[in-house]
């Protein structure tokens, strides 16, 4: 079972205490970063689907606001077995002291074909939604910065950006998903990431997301 250094741990606790966000490099164990970047080459087309947004019930909609095909992670396969693990070791970290009250995680391969984009939007609506901390890591070997496929973090107010992260293979960035309006930029090839989110105790939002 992989563990977390307790450095990394304040670390992160610290960032999402003081300014709400923080990106690392080096979060993920590289034996464990390699498997999960095998894992998402092979997911094949079949059980990648469009992702579903709360209201918009015409899949036309839904492309105009994003684009990438996704799969859950899933505790009967070993690799995401041990991804879930190690988030389920910062969920403890971060409850034990920050208070976040944070319940569980729940975390989808996303897999953006060149041209693909996420308009910009939050994760969660106030008071609409149980997820109250977003995380991304992504699978992406040899990104290069004119392969594009950024993700801009705005400000609160969804006016300035105020961080623009490469995917880069194991980069994972982690925000307040109430407070930070995000969104994905087309990439010019095929893109991959696990998006995640920990949730306070309330029913599922797997299947609905919030609409922009
Ligand atoms: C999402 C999302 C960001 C990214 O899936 O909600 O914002 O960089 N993803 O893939
Ligand atoms: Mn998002």
């Amino acid at each position: 079972m992989y563990k977390l250094k307790h450095t990394l741990l304040d670390e992160i606790i610290n960032a999402i205490a003081n300014r709400g966000y923080i990106v690392l490099n080096n979060i993920i164990p590289d034996k464990l970063l390699t498997e999960l970047t095998t894992r998402v080459k092979n997911l094949d087309s079949h059980t990648l689907k469009p992702a579903a947004i709360g209201r918009a019930d015409s899949q036309q909609l839904n492309t105009a606001i994003r684009r990438d095909k996704i799969n859950w992670l899933d505790n009967t396969n070993r690799t995401d077995k041990a991804f879930l693990q190690l988030m389920d070791a910062l969920r403890t970290a971060i409850n034990q002291s920050i208070y976040l009250g944070l319940f569980d995680y729940e975390a989808h391969y996303a897999v953006y074909q060149p041209g693909d984009f996420y308009k910009k939007h939050i994760d969660a609506l106030k008071g609409k939604s149980n997820r109250v901390l977003s995380t991304v890591l992504y699978l992406n070997e040899q990104w290069q910065d004119k392969d594009a496929g950024e993700l801009l973090l705005y400000s609160d107010d969804g006016k300035n950006i105020i961080e623009t992260v490469t995917p880069h293979n194991g980069t994972m960035v982690i925000f307040l998903s109430e407070q930070f309006p995000h969104e994905v930029l087309a990439a010019r090839k095929t893109r991959y990431s696990i998006a995640g989110w920990f949730r306070l105790n309330a029913s599922s939002s797997k299947t609905i997301d919030p609409a922009v």
